[in-house]
Parts: structure tokens; C-alpha cells; sequence
């Protein structure tokens, strides 16, 4: 059995391997001092601020904020996923790679693939076999050639075309999702009388089916998929992915310029179908984070293109606050909505490849997308609708990372508010790094300002020797920790990581700081010993994020005291109320002056 790779394997590794080396093969590099240049290859340049350090073992982007180790290069330049691109490094290196007891990697068992592949295989006979679904495809605009390309087949209506056919194990027939087990414990086919979909990871193996009902056909939902299996996560494949990848980037390493996302499978298709091959689909789940992360791995820009319905906008909608972790410089996420009634397959047909390119190219952007949709039903000609925009805004404002593209936002939000952006917020408290940094000077200069009380420690080294825990807080507090308040904590940028990176390995968490001051103190928080089990750890964290919270919240709530007994004006007292009023939910009993004594203090 698999089981989690040590992390000393891993910092070993990362010291054997010579970074310049790998990213020179991928990226030309030129010598620059101590450490190597080139265009970044995370985001359109012309002048190079992509830096790679022989002595740090990383490279970042100053440009783009792209950053990390060999390792982190490897998952998001050639798109391998951790434990691959741990092994492609150990094979450089000529070691093997040593597991330990613990089962955090999952088992996957490598005997599902071949059934899966296998099963597809038997599809695609059966659509050879049955001229009705091939009359399907064409009526629905779907040539021999697209089919092939997708590898569409057919299951044939009856219960045991597969089981009967498929020479395994029932039991791992059904783990492959591929049967079901009735009551009696008799097995039967899961997909009847549909055309079937194979649904690819990323390096093309078959790892689930979706299936579409036949027209005539009586039983059950219109789509039907594959459960959850060892190979198989909805929330992390995007179908058409694959194909997009190979259709659209023979230039292996390459991204896409652009991947469009849309509802449905046989959108996708009929995109393909129609000379637009790069549309993928979500698998009858929301978009949600760990999408973008995907999509953003193998593209710069992402296009949500719904249905223009009720639905669709809520889809969209959720897209949007699911996009917001992933925006950084050089990733673009657009929106559109297609008119009531369509869909991309049916708008493709009607009006064409050109007028639907049309509609994407004319996508709203994300950051616009957003302003109009809070924007709708408050009437921006009254200032107090103006001040409630920013209200509603700011949660999610803030669930963008620190950096060009927030500040942009949060400006033009100020704007339409009309005020100064700096009274929008708490002052900031800005004294560390800003996540996109000038190169550094030569000269080392004074050493950073400590940005870490001894609860931050606890914390920082409870997510990172253990990221996962992250996805242990309540999503209430996890509001509340980013509840936009953008103070310049440690904890907080790495927390912004562990919540993005998910399930993300702990190396790949500290390797996004590899060029950033702190990063040796990261290190020997994450190296320093923990002695406390599972179970504590977890108590340590959650207790200790929401006390956290509530520090937080205190000490600005007296921070905005002092401020008003040292200027009382209206702007002082409207920060104290606002920041009272959010923190109500964060601080069980206040420890500060209640807010009725200052709400009637007159402004001078
Ligand atoms: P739609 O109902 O919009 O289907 O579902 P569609 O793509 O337009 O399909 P056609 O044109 O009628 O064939 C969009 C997506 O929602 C999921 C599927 O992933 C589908 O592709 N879905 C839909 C389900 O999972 N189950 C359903 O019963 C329906
Ligand atoms: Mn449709």
C-alpha cells in the first residue's frame, strides 16, 4: 500500500536536483548574478522577472507572484500532480521513492484503469453495433470523427451487457463505479440504454463515465454519472480537459490561451465539433475552487460561459466566489451569459462558431462581474446605497489574494462610493512583504520585522506540517478569518495558501514562500518537532484559529476606541460602529465599550 511520502525524502530531493537544470530544459535561462533569468512562463511578458536561485532551490516570478521549488514547477508548468512530479524528480535523481506506514495518499488501486479503459472499449462497440445511438449523435450534429475524439460509445438498454462481457471481479466492478449491487446483492449495469462519455484525468486514462439517456428511452435522470471511486473526484476533473489539451497544445508544456467553461457534456462537445475545442465542463457539480486551481494550471484565462436562465446565473454567480482564491496578476476569469433558453450546443448551431466566439470575447471580466451583479437593486444615486455596495462587496473582495488585482477592485469600489479607498478600510498595518515584491536589493539590508506572535507559531506550524487541517474550520470561520480585514499577518498569507492549495501536500505549502524573507523561519516551524497526535492537533488549530479571531477583533476594536478619543470626527466613529457590528459575530462578549455609548457621541 501507497503510503505518505517522508517529508525528509522530500527536502533531500529537493537538494540533489538541480533546479537550474530542470527549468533550463523547460524555459531558457541567462545568468544573472548569483541566480538565472528568464520570460515568464506563467504569464505574457516581455522583459524577464522570472528568477531562479541554484542556492535557494526556487524560482519566483515577480511579475506574476509564481513561485516555488522544483517540485511546485513541475505541477504547475508540466501539469503533474505532487506525487508525480516527486516521482519524475527521484528518477532524475536515480532514487527510489520510500513510503511510510500512514495511508494519507490514498491506495489507488491501479487494477481500476484497465477496467475502466476496458469498459470504454465495449461502448464504443456497442455504438458500432447500434445504428439508432449513432442516428442520435448526427441529429444532435455530431460527426465520426468527434465521436472518436471524445471516445463516445453506447450502452445498450438490458442490465448486463457490461457485467456479462467485462471479465472481473464483481467486487471491483463495482468499486470501478462501473456496476451497482441491488439489495439481494445481485449486480447489474449501472448505465443502460445511454451514450456514454468516458470522463479522462489529465494524463488521458479513463476514470468515469457520464451517460445521457436516449430520447426514448423511459427510465431514469436525464444524465447519469459515476459515483465517487478510488480514481475518480468530481470535484477535481473537468471533462474535455484532456482533449482541450491535446487538441489545442501539441507544444507539450504549453498552455492554453484560454479554456472556456460550460454546463454540460454535450456542450462541450458540440464546441469541439464546431472548430472550438477548448470548452471543458464541470461533472453536474458547481465549479468550485479546487476547478480553478486546474483550470488555472493549464491556462491564463478561464471563460464561465452559462445559460442565461435563473440557473445559470446562480451557477455563475457560485463560479465567481469560487474563482476569487485563485485570482492572482497574470490569471484572467470573464464571465458571460448566453440568452434565456440556449445553451452553448444549441447556440453554436444556431448562430455559428463566429458569433458565439463573439459573446466570449466580449466576456465581462470578473472584477466587473462582480460590482454589477451587487450592484443590482441598490440605487447608486443615494450615498448610503453607494456605502452598503461596499458592505456587500468587501467579504468578497478580500477573498482575493493581496496584490494588484484587489487593489484595483477595491479601488474602483471606493470610486463608486466616493470616497478615499484608505477610509474603506481599518488602517493598514502594513510592515512585512507584500506578496509581489521588486526583486530584492543586492545588499540584505536590515532583517524583516517579525511578523509572528507566539499563537501564530503555534499555528503556522500546526498547518505547516499538516495543511489538510485547514479543512477542518467551520466555513464561518473561515469567513471570519478572511473577513477582509487585510491585516499583515504570516499565518494569514499561508492560511490564504493552505485554503487554495486544498489537500496540497506540506512541502508544496512551504515551497511557495521559498523567496520570501520568512522563509527559513517557515522551514523551521515546519521541520521544528510536534508531539501531539491527530486528534490534539486538530484541537490545537481550531482552537486556536478562533482565538485567533477574537484577539483580532479585539484589538481593533480598541485600536478604533483610541482613534475616536484622539479625534472623535464622523469617519472615526463610522469605522468604530462597522467594525463593532462585524465583530459582534467574532468576540462572544466584548471586552471593549459597548458601541450605545459611542453611537450617540456627536461628531466635531
Ligand atoms: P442540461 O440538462 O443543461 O443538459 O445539463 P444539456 O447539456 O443541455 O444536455 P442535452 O443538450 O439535453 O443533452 C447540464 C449538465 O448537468 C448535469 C450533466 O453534467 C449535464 O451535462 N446533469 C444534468 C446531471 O448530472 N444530471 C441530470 O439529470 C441533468
Ligand atoms: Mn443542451
Amino acid at each position: 500500500m501507497a503510503g505518505r511520502i517522508p517529508q525528509s525524502f522530500i527536502n533531500d530531493l529537493l537538494e540533489r536536483v538541480d533546479i537550474v537544470d530542470l527549468i533550463d530544459s523547460r524555459v531558457k535561462l541567462t545568468k544573472a548574478g548569483k541566480s538565472y533569468k528568464a520570460c515568464c512562463p506563467f504569464h505574457q511578458e516581455k522583459t524577464p522577472s522570472f528568477n531562479v536561485s541554484p542556492e535557494r532551490g526556487g524560482y519566483k516570478c515577480f511579475g506574476c507572484g509564481a513561485g516555488g521549488t522544483a517540485i511546485t514547477f513541475l505541477m504547475e508548468h508540466d501539469r503533474m500532480e505532487f506525487v508525480e512530479a516527486v516521482e519524475a524528480l527521484a528518477a532524475i535523481a536515480h532514487v527510489e521513492v520510500p513510503r511510510e506506514g500512514g495511508a494519507r495518499i490514498e491506495k489507488v488501486d491501479s487494477g481500476l484503469y484497465p477496467l475502466l479503459e476496458e469498459a470504454a472499449k465495449l461502448y464504443r462497440q456497442a455504438l458500432r453495433e447500434h445504428p439508432e445511438a449513432i442516428d442520435y449523435l448526427r441529429q444532435r450534429g455530431l460527426d465520426g470523427r468527434i465521436a472518436a475524439r471524445f471516445g463516445i460509445g453506447y450502452a445498450p438498454p438490458g442490465w448486463d451487457y457490461l457485467k456479462t462481457r467485462l471479465d472481473a471481479d464483481p467486487d471491483k466492478m463495482v468499486a470501478a463505479g462501473l456496476v451497482a449491487r441491488s439489495d439481494s446483492g445481485r449486480i447489474y449495469d449501472r448505465f443502460r440504454a445511454r451514450i456514454m462519455f468516458p470522463i479522462r484525468d489529465s494524463r488521458g486514462r479513463v476514470v468515469a463515465f457520464g451517460g445521457r439517456l436516449m430520447p426514448d428511452a423511459e427510465e431514469g435522470p436525464k444524465y447519469l454519472n459515476s459515483p465517487e471511486t478510488p480514481v475518480f473526484h468530481k470535484a477535481r476533473e473537468l471533462y474535455g480537459l484532456y482533449e482541450a489539451r491535446r487538441t489545442t497544445s501539441r507544444d507539450h508544456g504549453r498552455a492554453l490561451e484560454r479554456l472556456i467553461v460550460v454546463e454540460g457534456y454535450m456542450d462541450v462537445v458540440a464546441l469541439a465539433q464546431n472548430e472550438i475545442p477548448n470548452a471543458v465542463a464541470t461533472l453536474g457539480t458547481a465549479v468550485g475552487t479546487e476547478h480553478f486551481e486546474k483550470l488555472y494550471r493549464n491556462t491564463s484565462e478561464v471563460v464561465c460561459c452559462f445559460d442565461g436562465d435563473r440557473a445559470g446565473r446562480q451557477a455563475a454567480w457560485r463560479a465567481l466566489e469560487a474563482s476569487l482564491p485563485s485570482l492572482r496578476a497574470g490569471r484572467q476569469c470573464k464571465f458571460v451569459l448566453l440568452p434565456d433558453g440556449e445553451d452553448p450546443d444549441s447556440l453554436v448551431r444556431s448562430e455559428g462558431r463566429a458569433s458565439l466566439e463573439e459573446r466570449i470575447e466580449d466576456s465581462t471580466a470578473a472584477g466587473d462581474y462582480l460590482v454589477e451583479e451587487l450592484s443590482k437593486g441598490i440605487d447608486l444615486g443615494s450615498m448610503d446605497a453607494r456605502a452598503r455596495l461596499w458592505e456587500l462587496a468587501k467579504p468578497h473582495v478580500y477573498r482575493i489574494p493581496k496584490g494588484v488585482l484587489r487593489d484595483l477592485l477595491v479601488e474602483r469600489l471606493a470610486d463608486i462610493a466616493g470616497v478615499n479607498p484608505d477610509t474603506l478600510d481599518p488602517p493598514s498595518t502594513e510592515t512585512g512583504q507584500p506578496w509581489m515584491e521588486e526583486p530584492p536589493p543586492p545588499d540584505p539590508g536590515p532583517p524583516p520585522v517579525a511578523r509572528t506572535s507566539g499563537l501564530d507559531q503555534r499555528l503556522l506550524r500546526c498547518l505547516l506540517q499538516e495543511p489538510s487541517l485547514f479543512a477542518k474550520l467551520d466555513k464561518s470561520l473561515v469567513d471570519d478569518l478572511f473577513d477582509g480585514t487585510d491585516d499583515d499577518s504570516l499565518f494569514l498569507d499561508v492560511a490564504r495558501w493552505a485554503a487554495q492549495d486544498g489537500d496540497a501536500d506540506a512541502s508544496v505549502l512551504l515551497a511557495r514562500f521559498v523567496h520570501e524573507p520568512v522563509y527559513d523561519e517557515l522551514r523551521d516551524l515546519a521541520d521544528s518537532e510536534q508531539m501531539l497526535d491527530a486528534k490534539a492537533l486538530e484541537a490545537e488549530f481550531v482552537g486556536g484559529v478562533k482565538h485567533y479571531v477574537e484577539e483580532r477583533a479585539r484589538r481593533r476594536l480598541r485600536a478604533l476606541v483610541d482613534s475616536i478619543r484622539n479625534a472623535p470626527t464622523k469617519e472615526n466613529i463610522a469605522r468604530y460602529l462597522s467594525a463593532a457590528r462585524a465583530a459582534r459575530g467574532q468576540v462572544d462578549d466584548a471586552d471593549v465599550e459597548t458601541s450605545s455609548e459611542t453611537e450617540g457621541a456627536p461628531a466635531k
